[in-house]
């Protein structure tokens, strides 16, 4: 009864899962239809993407899978040295890749940023916002100072990239705007002051991004990693107790990895997104549905 339901609604269906799971058994074959229709959904050919942070961690993950689906990717951060590196490989891969160096935190140097990123290969149509700090002060020993930087890299700076090329993505009817928030943006973890403030702003920001601009073809989203190794969390990593109830906490049993947030790049930089905006995606292995 069911097979019969299934070919009556899907005649152009794949085969049946027995059928597949012996192709998959077998040697790996060339499938030109599948090639050629993930390419047309997933390609971000003739694409400029702009990723800050893209020097390390989870950015520098975000802007190697940007770069292999075609992407001629513009990388951003404070350290030289890091961006070279990461542009260099990205070369070296066969993409199209630039780097320039800006303190987000700091508006004269993110205009200036922002004007040579669009240098490297024109205007961009794919913006990522990664750049974070996260200063871990409890709340009542949280200073100013650190909650003005806080909020200066971790909001200002995606309000004012997103301000520079938003409208020009509108006008042009088609751009994508990813804001790398965290679990933090909606709730208290690990000290969150200022940091989880920011992110709380940076998810509401990204429906008023989205509200702007959708209806002229800019989608924004934002993705919200759970426990992430990276350099910005390598002090709680190094503690394998804390590492390891971290872990625990999601329901696939590890904490993450940069290389998780690859697939969810891509899929929201590309046409196969289209219909997705506004939203606070969360990649965390489940850690937030516990
Ligand atoms: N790792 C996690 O568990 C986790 C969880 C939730 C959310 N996140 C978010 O994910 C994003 C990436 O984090 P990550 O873990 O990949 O951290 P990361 O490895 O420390 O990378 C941070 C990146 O931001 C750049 N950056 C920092 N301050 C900057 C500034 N003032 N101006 C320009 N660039 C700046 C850094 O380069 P320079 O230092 O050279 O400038 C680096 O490229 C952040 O927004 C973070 O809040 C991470």
């Amino acid at each position: 009864m069911r097979k019969v339901l299934w070919e009556q609604h899907f005649p152009h269906a794949l085969p049946p899962w027995n059928e597949r799971s012996a192709t998959r058994a077998g040697p790996i074959r060339e499938n030109r239809v599948v090639t050629d229709y993930l390419r047309d959904l997933f390609s971000l050919d003739g694409r400029v993407a702009v990723v800050t942070g893209g020097s390390s961690g989870i950015g520098r993950a975000i802007a190697r899978a940007l770069a292999g689906a075609g992407a001629r990717v513009v990388l951003v951060a404070r350290g030289a040295d890091a961006l070279a590196e990461t542009a260099g490989r990205l070369r070296a891969a066969g993409s199209e890749a630039a780097w320039v160096t800006a303190d987000l935190g700091d508006r004269a140097s993110l205009e200036d940023g922002a004007r040579q990123a669009a240098a490297q290969f024109g205007e961009p149509d794919i913006l990522v916002n990664c750049a974070g700090i996260n200063l871990r002060p409890p709340m009542s020993a949280l200073t100013v100072a650190e909650w003005d930087q806080t909020i200066a890299v971790n909001l200002t700076a995606p309000f004012l990239l997103g301000q520079r090329f938003g409208p020009p993505m509108a006008e042009r009817g088609w751009g994508r705007i990813i804001n790398v928030a965290s679990q933090q943006a909606v709730r208290a973890f690990g000290n969150s002051g200022g940091y989880g403030a920011s992110k709380g702003g940076l998810a509401s920001l990204t429906r008023s991004q989205s509200e702007a601009w959708a209806p002229r073809g800019v989608r924004v989203n934002a993705i919200s990693p759970g426990f992430v190794i990276t350099p910005l969390t390598r002090e709680a990593a190094s503690d394998p107790a804390r590492s390891a109830a971290l872990a625990a906490r999601t329901m696939i049993g590890r904490n993450g990895e940069a290389g998780d947030f690859e697939g969810i790049a891509v899929f929201l930089a590309s046409r196969a997104s289209d219909y997705v905006t506004g939203q606070l995606i969360f990649v965390d292995g489940g850690f937030s549905a516990t």
